[in-house]
Order: structure tokens, then sequence, then C-alpha cells
């Protein structure tokens, strides 16, 4: 037993035994009769010997000594952090990433302060934690549920490494806004794929058995709405209806739910005039009540003092008092309940039974993680050393990127490129990038640690390649912390680019957004090509017209001139450690790309929000003059539909069966298709059925997407795929939240998008 085990023990012997049952028991065999002890009991039991002060404690949240993810606290309210620490007025604290750093915070936690609660650490390990996997937005284009939860696996055995036990993520904020620069956090448009993917990402956080030193709590978020902020502007309004709320926007949280995820995060928004944070409906009446989620839910940072700033709290003690009753459990770096809680209580404005249900869940999560059996257990330096950087680790961090590419358009046979005999001009200030790929969110990772696209085609040794970066996309240094200056005048390099390309036989060009041009307060109005990148492209393309665009961008973007000219554009996001090696092996048809849209692209801004399951209007009728819904000035259709991405073979889908045309609404519903592979590759397809309820009490979207299969098909081979459809899929919810489904007709689609045109019909009957 270690000095800290033995003189914590001793004490715990006298005033909290639940503890040594927990973090001592492989070594006193006095702890036997406790062992099965329910973690309920403990908590319960800690509880009682908390003073009202160290119950509030467990409900505040510090960031890090150094590290800011968010803006400074207002002047008169910050604490002396680590007093407070030592006095037990800290229960997490987030931005820690080295066991060092943990150990010495999870020390004061459990050796100085009364009752040794240990700290629980979060940290935004949101795509991969040093290793980084491809942004979630671009995983969400795998479709491919078993590589996207290893992909959280890996972030969370590195995480867990590093001293870090929980992480803010998976962000399962549906949102069909590109302007809003978060999409990239996040799955798409769809709530059926949402759901999928946030299961999926949860498991890999959180695993089998939270207990173990590698698996970490997971936390969806934002809750909720946070993806509808109005015009795409981060921090706005949310004006939503409840169709839209129930139907879009909670799917994916109820799934994170039911798949056991340990806490929630709340949202800086407001909804529909009440600021998340605050929202009892949403925290207590849904969440709590009509979920039963027994987690905890974390503000977002600062978001129960910002309540002031939305002119929905008068100070923070109002915000505090609001949020609480509210169920917000944690205060992340608000500073509102550790200043305010405990005399809100005293004065009888807050019942002890709101703070007492907050901690006791705060207190679970905690036993569940296993820090009261070993605070330190996150804080192994030499696991950290062995299970950080892993090559398995790049290994599966390739994979995914490799699947999350989509092929948007592939004329003239121009892809995949030759292996040998060729010259090809990699042209594009992302081209020779180390760093933006690795994409906003990676505070776990080194800067300029990607591999280019010039290192992953200079991989494959049989063609000459030239590289011209074309012109400099942005101005002095980028830093997620700063406002990125992008250059708009300096066109001086553009003329190597033009002279490089006429000499080759295929000119790569690899343009897009930085990565610090998404990501969280990276909302833009336009969403063409930055800075000077359109002036390059059509340079080159005058004197060379085989291009391949390769697109970085962590959102769609509106690129209608690359499309009507350039024969190959390829959506390689922003992937990673491993981008260059994905991409080179894409390009090269050692991968053929399977990836499909998660999120629609759009034709021009104009046309957002742009999403595929829209509604009919009363005015769909194409073709009559003037009044019907359209613009003057633009088709209504996008440019590339969700669900869209080509493959280097060609599928062919036919023989759409459904089972029965008049099945009763308890009945479930058996739909079988047959896909061949009849182009000249190997290759994967992502099988996707859509659903149309052609009369509602509430009006249905077109199309919803309902199931989906990826399947490997080889040269000339089929496969029949076969989905059943239950309630779960073929109802909807009313506007009370209530789930319904309704006798009628119905339509099924499946194809390879969502413009799939191949359809049968069958009718629910009562
Ligand atoms: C973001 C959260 C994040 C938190 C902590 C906030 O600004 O909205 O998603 O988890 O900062 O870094």
């Amino acid at each position: 037993m270690t000095k800290y085990l033995a003189r914590r023990a001793s004490i715990f012997c006298l005033t909290a035994p639940f503890l040594i049952g927990c973090f001592s028991k492989k070594n006193d065999e006095s702890m036997i009769g406790i062992k099965d002890e329910t973690i309920t009991e403990k908590v319960d039991s800690l509880l009682s010997k908390m003073s009202l002060e160290e119950k509030v404690g467990q409900m505040n949240q510090y960031s890090d000594f150094w590290d800011v993810t968010g803006p400074p606290p207002k002047e008169g309210v910050a604490k002396d952090k680590l007093e407070d620490l030592k006095e037990g007025l800290v229960g997490s604290i987030l931005n820690i990433n080295s066991t060092e750093e943990a150990r010495k915070l999870q020390k004061i936690a459990v050796e100085d302060t009364r009752l040794g609660i240990p700290l629980i650490m979060g940290y935004d390990v949101i795509h991969g934690h040093k290793t980084l996997a491809p942004i979630p937005l671009a995983e969400a284009a795998s479709w491919d549920l078993e590589a996207i939860e290893k992909s959280a696996r890996i972030a969370a055995i590195e995480a867990s490494a590093s001293g870090i036990n929980w992480t803010f993520a998976p962000m399962v904020d549906i949102s069909r806004d590109p302007r809003w620069g978060r999409v990239m956090e996040g799955a798409g448009e769809d709530p059926f794929l949402g759901s999928k993917i946030a299961k999926a990402r949860i498991k890999g956080f959180q695993g089998d058995d939270l207990s173990k030193n590698n698996t970490i709590a997971a936390c969806a978020k934002h809750f909720a709405a946070y993806g509808f902020s109005e015009a795409g502007r981060d921090y706005n309004p949310v004006d939503i209806g409840n169709s839209t709320l129930h139907n879009l926007v909670l799917p994916p949280f109820k799934a994170a739910v039911d798949s056991g995820v340990k806490t929630l995060m709340n949202s800086f928004n407001e909804l529909n005039g009440i600021p998340a944070t605050g929202s009892k409906y949403l925290q207590r009446d849904i969440l709590k009540g009509k979920w039963g989620f027994d987690g905890f839910v974390v503000s977002d940072w600062a978001s129960i003092s910002e309540m002031v700033d939305w002119g929905h709290a008068e100070d923070n003690r109002d915000a505090a008092r609001i949020a609480a009753i509210a169920g917000s459990d944690m205060d992340m770096e608000g500073y509102a309940y550790v200043n305010e809680l405990a005399k809100l209580v005293k004065d009888g404005v807050i019942k002890e039974e709101i703070i007492d249900d907050a901690v006791r869940r705060i207190l679970t999560v905690k036993f569940e993680l296993g820090l009261f059996d070993d605070p330190y257990r996150y804080c192994d330096p030499v696991n950290e050393k062995e299970n950080i950087g892993k090559k398995e680790h790049h290994d599966a961090v390739l994979d995914v990127a490799k699947k999350s590419i989509v092929l948007l358009k592939n004329e003239n046979n121009l892809l995949p490129l030759k292996k040998q005999g060729q010259k090809i001009a990699l042209i594009g200030p992302l081209a020779n990038d180390k760093n933006s790929s690795l994409g906003s969110w990676r505070l776990g990772s080194d800067d300029n640690t990607a591999v280019s696209v010039l290192e992953g085609l200079q991989n494959y040794k049989g063609n000459e390649i030239l590289f011209e970066e074309g012109i400099d996309l942005f101005i002095g240094e980028t830093d997620f912390r700063k406002e990125i200056v992008v250059n708009t005048t300096d066109n001086s390099k553009i003329k190597n680019a033009i002279a490089t390309a006429k000499k080759a036989d295929v000119v790569i060009m690899v343009l897009g957004e930085h990565g610090f041009q998404s990501g969280e307060g990276r909302s833009r109005t336009e969403l063409d090509l930055p800075g000077l990148q359109q002036e390059l492209l059509e340079e080159v393309y005058k004197v060379n017209k085989n291009i391949v665009l390769v697109l970085n961008n962590g959102r769609p973007l509106t690129i209608e001139w690359a499309d009507k000219n350039i024969p190959c554009i390829v959506e390689a996001w922003q992937l990673g450690s491993q981008s260059g090696n994905a991409i080179a092996n894409v390009l090269y048809g050692d991968y053929n790309p399977s990836g499909k849209l998660p999120m629609t692209f759009p034709r021009n801004v104009g046309q957002i929000p742009i999403y595929y399951n829209y509604k009919n209007t009363g005015r769909p009728v194409e073709n009559v003059p003037v009044f019907w819904s359209h613009y003057i000035d633009s088709e209504n259709t996008p440019l590339y539909p969700f669900g869209h991405g080509l493959s280097y073979t060609t599928f062919e889908y036919k023989n759409l069966k459904v089972n029965s045309d008049k099945p009763t609404v308890n009945d479930s519903v058996k739909v079988t298709v047959d896909v061949q592979n009849t182009g000249d590759f190997d290759g994967k397809e992502v099988v996707q059925l859509y659903i149309r309820d052609l009369v509602g009490s509430i009006t249905r979207p077109v199309k919803e997407l309902k199931g989906f299969e990826l399947i490997s098909l080889k040269k000339g081979e089929s496969k029949t795929v076969e989905f059943v459809l239950t309630k779960n899929e073929l109802g909807f919810f009313d506007n009370n939240g209530d789930f319904i489904v309704e006798p009628g007709k119905f339509k099924v689609f499946v194809g390879g998008s969502s413009i799939t045109k191949l359809e049968e019909n069958f009718e629910i009957i009562e």
C-alpha cells in the first residue's frame, strides 16, 4: 500500500468507510464485508458526510490553470483556483493534458481536502487525442459505424493515458447550415445517421466497462438545438418549432442517452427565448424526466453566467438559481455556482435536494470511472508513453480517413491516377500543409504533424511530382485562438503555378479551408474557396484542363464553377494525422472511394438552409410560370445531395421489393433490393433506404433516411440487401413530443444517394 493510500485509508476508516471499500479494498481484508456495496449506497453515504460547500464544490468545474478554450472570466468573479481546490470546492478540471499535471492536481484533491474526493478531468477529445482521426463530419461521411467506433476507442485510449477520463464529445447537434463553423464537429444534417453515429462514438469512448483505465466518460453535446443558430452565426439565438425540435434535434440525444452516455453538455444558445442552460423543459422535463437520464449535465463554458448577458438572469446569483433549478449539474468555468449556490440554499431560495441530486449524479460517474478505487489510474506515465501515437493508432486513423473521402465527380477517367510515367503538378496552398488537415479541435496533438498531400504522393515513386503553392492562403501565423487573416491581394505566386501546370499530364489542386477556418466561432457568410484560391483554380484551368481538385474543408462549400468545369473533385475534408497518405491511396486507386455526403452541398449561400428531407410545400410544381416554390436566380436542387458519393466502379440497383403491401401498425415491413457491382473495380457501396409518409397529421418530409448498409462487392458481384422497417422507423413525433405511427400510404426508396428514384409503395392499415 502506498503512503498515500495508507494515509487516506486511516482517515476514512474513521470518517468515510464507503471510500475504503473502493480504493483500498484489494489491500485490506477487513473491507471484504463492504465489497458489494452498490454505487448508490456509496454515493449516499459520502453525500451524508459532505458540507453544503463541499457539495457545491462538486458542481464546480475550473479550466486548468493556463489553458483556455473560451473567454477569460469577467473581473470580480475569478477565484484563486488552487485555494478552492484545496478546500474541496472543485469537482472537476478541464484542459489538463498530461499525467504529470493530472496527478499533481488529483493529489491535492485526494490528499489535501477533507473528504479526498477525486477530480473528474475533462477535455475536448473531439477527433482523436494525440493521433488525430478525420474531423467528425468527415468520419460521418464514411457511414462506417465500426470504423467510427474504433476511432473513438483510440481517442479514448490515448486520452485516458494522458490523465483524462472524460471527453466533451460526441457533438450530436444536427445542423442544416454550413455557415455555422461547428458543423465540422458533428455528423451532419440527418437525425437517423446522426443517432447511429452518436451511439458508435459513445461505445468507442466508454467501451463495455467504464471502470477500465482506458475508457472514458462521453458527453453528448450541446443540449439542445445549438446547430440551428440563426443565420449560422455561432452563439446566436435559436427559434424553431416543436416538430423540428422533436424530430430533428432531440433524436440523437435520445440515442445517446439510450446507449448509456454518462454526461450531457448544455448549450450556449437560447431556444425559443429561453437559454438552453436555464431550460427546465429541456433538462428536467425531457432529459431527466421523460428519458430517465441518470448521468449529469455540465454547462457549456460559462453558459450559466452568460444568461446575464442574454438578459435572462439579473446577475450571477440569479443565473445560478435558474440553472440549478433547470437541471444544470455542473458549472464550467462560470463561477456562478461556486460563488452563489451555497448562499442561495442558505437563503432558502433553492432546496438542498436540488444540490444533492446534482452531486449524486456527479459522484456516481466518478465511482463508475473507478476514480475512488484508484484516483491515479489515468495518471501513469508508463502507460502514457506506451499508448500514445502508436503505429496501430496511425493505421486505424488512416483506415477511417480513406473511408471518409467522398468522390464528388469523376469524368474522363482521370482517376484513379496512373502509377507510372506521369508528370503530376501538385498545386495549392494546402498541398504541402502539415497543419491544416489536423482540423479544428486538436488540443492534445502537436502542430504540423499531419502527413501532407505532397508527402503522401511522394510515397508513390513511379511519377514525377512538381509542387507549387500557387498562393498564400493567409497572412501571418494561424492559431486555434486567433482570427485568420486571409490573403486577398498577393497573387504573385500564381505565375509559377501556371508554368508548372503547363508541363504536367495531370494537375492535382489542393484547395479549400484551413483547419482553423471552421470550428467554434468560425461562422462564414460566403462558402466559396477563401482568398485567391478561385482565381488560382481558374488561371491553372486555362492552361491545363486535366485537373483533380482535392478539397480540404470543414463544411460544405459552394463550388459551382468547379463543378461545371473541373473533371474530378475529391472531398477530402480535414482528415487528421494521416491525411496525405489517405488522399494518395484514394487518388491512386489503392482504396476505392466509398464515402457519401452527410450534409448537402448548396449551389450558393442563398439556398441555405438546404437539406434533403425538405417539405413538399403546397406549390412544388415545376414548369408553371412564376407562382411555385422556387428562386428566380437559382435552381432549388443542391450542387451535391445528401448521401451522394461516387466510386471508381458503378452499382446497379434493381428488384426493390416490399414483403407486404398492407402491413398493420404493429407489423414490421421487410424491404429487399439487389445491388450489383457493374464496373471494373471491386468496391464498397452505402445502400440507403428512405421513406416518405405521404399524408401526415403533421406534414412529412419528401424523404427520410431510415436505413443504410455498407456492403462490399467484387467486380460483377451482386448482393440482396434486406432492411426491416418497424414502428420506430415509420412513426414520428407530434408537437407534444409524443411518438406516433399513422396508418396510411408510404413510399420507400432505395439507392446510392438521397435522390434515388427507385421506389415501391405500401400502406399501413389499422
Ligand atoms: C464549447 C464546448 C467545449 C467547451 C470546453 C466551449 O466553448 O462550446 O463544446 O467542450 O468550450 O472547451
